[in-house]
């Protein structure tokens, strides 16, 4: 008897959550395995990898001449194509997935990604060695995530916040009945400081400096008025560096257009729903994940103008790769069932 050898190879389930910032990857045995920065240093020599994630941030302004480090993903979408595909190569290599493993692999897409930008994504899985790409709607994968009755005739609200891209969703029987989405999010929030920083004060600052001006002084109801912390600048005009103090008065007037517009679009999504889903959501509430759902006093802002409760999950970044590996679970049940009904 002879027997195939693909069907001696066990099919390997992958979930990829590839996002502006960071990007993720879990296995339903697994866990999650990777969870670092969406960043490819590329040879421009070989053009061969270098490095991804951590590593290649690491190399930011460190590299030599021929090492470019490239960031594939901009507002939630792949900007550049072979470079995603690169950085999911390098993702599955990190995470010990051989290429020969031909993983099926799901993936989250925000809802607001055109066909062009769904068939971009998927074919970068493909070109990174995946043999079936499924993509799922970032909110449902979401909702899965949190354990929300997704499948169920009941309304389930989430508000989903991310680097690029926020989206705020009602799902109700396996699908989205209301959504509204931005293509905007905490990176818009960094760069709105940054342009203050140089304008009211002169200066520039690193990313990650910005970054961290956010994490320890925004408000998104100015609760933190009177704070401030020094950090290191560049001033604008000579390029001297020098310590400059800045205020959370200064955070919070960056943060107000992108916090006006989020609160708009859950209030949308809300006032878009049918009336028994919108009695749901008034009943069960509305629960906020994606990164920037940690900005202090985000979820009671956003509670205060919809009049809905609004909670924020525990560890809300890793919502969705939670959610697409409880997927994952699902489908090797369901593919378990065809085997025993196939014998
Ligand atoms: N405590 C915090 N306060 C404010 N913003 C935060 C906080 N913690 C993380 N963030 C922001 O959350 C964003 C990262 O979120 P996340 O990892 O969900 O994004 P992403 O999945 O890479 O992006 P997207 O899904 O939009 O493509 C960053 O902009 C980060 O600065
Ligand atoms: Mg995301």
């Amino acid at each position: 008897m002879t027997v195939a050898l693909s069907s001696l190879i066990v099919p390997l389930d992958v979930a990829l959550d590839i996002g502006t910032a960071h990007s993720r990857l879990a296995t339903a045995q697994r866990g999650i395995l990777f969870d670092e920065p969406t960043l490819v240093a590329i040879d421009t020599n070989t053009g061969s990898v270098v490095e991804v994630g951590h590593g290649a941030l690491d190399m930011v302004a460190r590299t030599p001449r021929h090492v470019v480090v490239f960031r594939p993903l901009a507002q939630g979408a792949t900007v550049d194509f072979d470079v995603t595909a690169r950085l999911i190569a390098g993702l599955f290599e990190r995470a010990g997935i051989s290429k020969l493993s031909r993983a099926r692999v799901v993936m989250s897409v925000p809802s607001l990604a055109t066909p062009i930008e769904r068939r971009a994504l998927r074919q970068a899985a493909i070109q990174a060695g995946a043999r079936e790409v499924s993509l799922i709607e970032a909110p449902i994968a979401a909702a899965i995530g949190l354990g929300l009755p997704v499948q169920d005739p009941v309304g389930s609200a989430v508000a989903l916040l991310g680097a690029g891209a926020s989206e705020a969703a009602v799902i109700s029987l396996g699908g989205i009945v209301t959504g509204s989405a931005r293509r905007q999010g905490g990176n818009d929030f960094d760069a709105a400081i940054a342009s203050l920083l140089r304008i009211q004060l002169g200066v520039v600052v690193a990313p990650a400096v910005v970054e961290n001006l956010k994490f320890h002084l925004a408000s998104a109801m100015g609760r933190t008025r009177g704070l401030s912390q020094v950090v290191l600048a560049r001033t604008v005009d000579r390029g001297e560096l020098v310590e400059v103090d800045v205020d959370a008065d200064l955070v919070n007037a960056a943060a107000h257009e992108v916090v006006t517009s989020t609160v708009r679009m859950v209030q949308e999504c809300l006032g878009d729903a049918p009336p028994d889903l919108s009695q749901d959501v008034s009943a069960r509430g509305l629960t906020m994940v994606g990164g920037q759902a940690q900005l202090a006093d985000f979820a009671e802002l956003i509670a205060a103008n919809t009049g809905v409760e609004v909670e924020v999950a525990l560890e809300p970044d890793t919502v969705v790769i939670r959610g697409l590996a409880l997927c994952l679970e699902e489908m090797s049940s369901l593919y378990a069932l065809f085997r025993d009904a196939d014998r």
